[in-house]
Parts: C-alpha cells; sequence; structure tokens
C-alpha cells in the first residue's frame, strides 16, 4: 500500500510538472507570434514585393519627387527596394546594394522628400490592408533610414 501511495504521488508530480512546463496551445500560438519577423507578420518575400510595386506608382505619379526617377533605370530599383526592405524587416536574404547615405548623397533630398516617400509607402500598406500595428513597425524603421538618406549627422542622445 505504502509503494502504490509513493507510486501515486511520483505520477501526480509529473503530471503537474507537464502542466506547467507546456502552456495551452493559445499561449504557445500568442509566444510563436511574438518572435516572428516583421517579415513574416508581413507576409513575407510575397507581401513585400506587392508593396513595393505599389508603391513606385504612387511614387512615379507623384509630382514632388517623381523627377528624381527620371533616369533612373526603375526595373533595378523596385528590385533593389525589395531587397532592401525585406533585409530590414528581418528577412532571410541579405540587402547588396548600395548604402542609403552614399545611394541618395548627390540628390538633394529635403524632408519634403523624404515625407513624401513615407506617406507612399503607408498607403501603400493601408492598401494591401496590412494592420495597423504593422504599419507603425514599418515606418518606425523607415523613420530610422531618414539621417543617412537626408545625409545628415545622426542626432545624439
Ligand atoms: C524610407 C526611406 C528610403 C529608403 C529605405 C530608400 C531605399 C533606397 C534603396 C535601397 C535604393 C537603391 C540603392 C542602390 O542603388 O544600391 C535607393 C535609391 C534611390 N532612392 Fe531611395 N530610399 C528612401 C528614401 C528616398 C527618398 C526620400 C527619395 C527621394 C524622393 C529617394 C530616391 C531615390 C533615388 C532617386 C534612388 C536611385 C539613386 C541612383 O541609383 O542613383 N529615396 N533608395
Amino acid at each position: 500500500m505504502k509503494l502504490l501511495n509513493q507510486k501515486i504521488t511520483i505520477l501526480i508530480a509529473a503530471l503537474s510538472l507537464t502542466a506547467v512546463l507546456s502552456p495551452p496551445n493559445a499561449i504557445a500560438e500568442d509566444k510563436k507570434a511574438e518572435t516572428k519577423s516583421l517579415y513574416e507578420r508581413l507576409g513575407g518575400q510575397a507581401a513585400i514585393d506587392a508593396a513595393v510595386d505599389i508603391f513606385y506608382v504612387k511614387v512615379l505619379a507623384d509630382d514632388r519627387v517623381n523627377y528624381l526617377f527620371e533616369d533612373i533605370n526603375m526595373k533595378r530599383q523596385i528590385a533593389k527596394q525589395k531587397q532592401f526592405l525585406a533585409a530590414a524587416f528581418g528577412g532571410p536574404v541579405p540587402y547588396e546594394g548600395r548604402d542609403l547615405r552614399t545611394a541618395h548623397k548627390s540628390l538633394d533630398l529635403t524632408d519634403k522628400h523624404f515625407g513624401a516617400i513615407a506617406e507612399h509607402l503607408q498607403a501603400s500598406l493601408t492598401e494591401l490592408k496590412v494592420d495597423e500595428k504593422i504599419i507603425g513597425e514599418v515606418m518606425a524603421i523607415a523613420a530610422s533610414t531618414k539621417d543617412a538618406v537626408l545625409n545628415r549627422e545622426p542626432k545624439k542622445e
């Protein structure tokens, strides 16, 4: 009897430990969502490609910025932008283009240019019905490139 009691105690202890160590599915799913990259949560390369295609239609229709792309090979530009954003969002393929400061240095860009580009990026994601919180994360990453794109010294803390 004593032995049986001991065995039962051990079994109960083992079951309790399993319950603590393996959370219910919903919690496990939440944890997975938290650790997913922005790239994955956006929908991967296909979703980024779709957003960048819509984005450049908007950019090229906007007189505030389209003159800057007159002599640019847009096929190449679109490919670079897709690669840059995918990498910046945590995607698996590294960006191989020029760094943003070098690429934009000779363009004499201002806050107005940057604002127009950010506006089109946001509108493209909204059009694709991307979740507002995810759009916020994308816009924060876009904003983090501003000093480089406008060739400014990064602000000191
Ligand atoms: C969110 C901010 C921006 C990002 C992430 C971005 C990203 C890029 C990338 C990845 C390239 C390709 C670099 C290469 O050739 O290797 C590029 C080039 C270029 N970007 Fe941007 N850009 C931003 C803002 C702007 C703004 C505000 C403008 C002007 C309105 C602009 C105009 C251009 C032009 C004209 C080129 C082509 C430069 C050349 O090939 O000589 N970009 N950008």
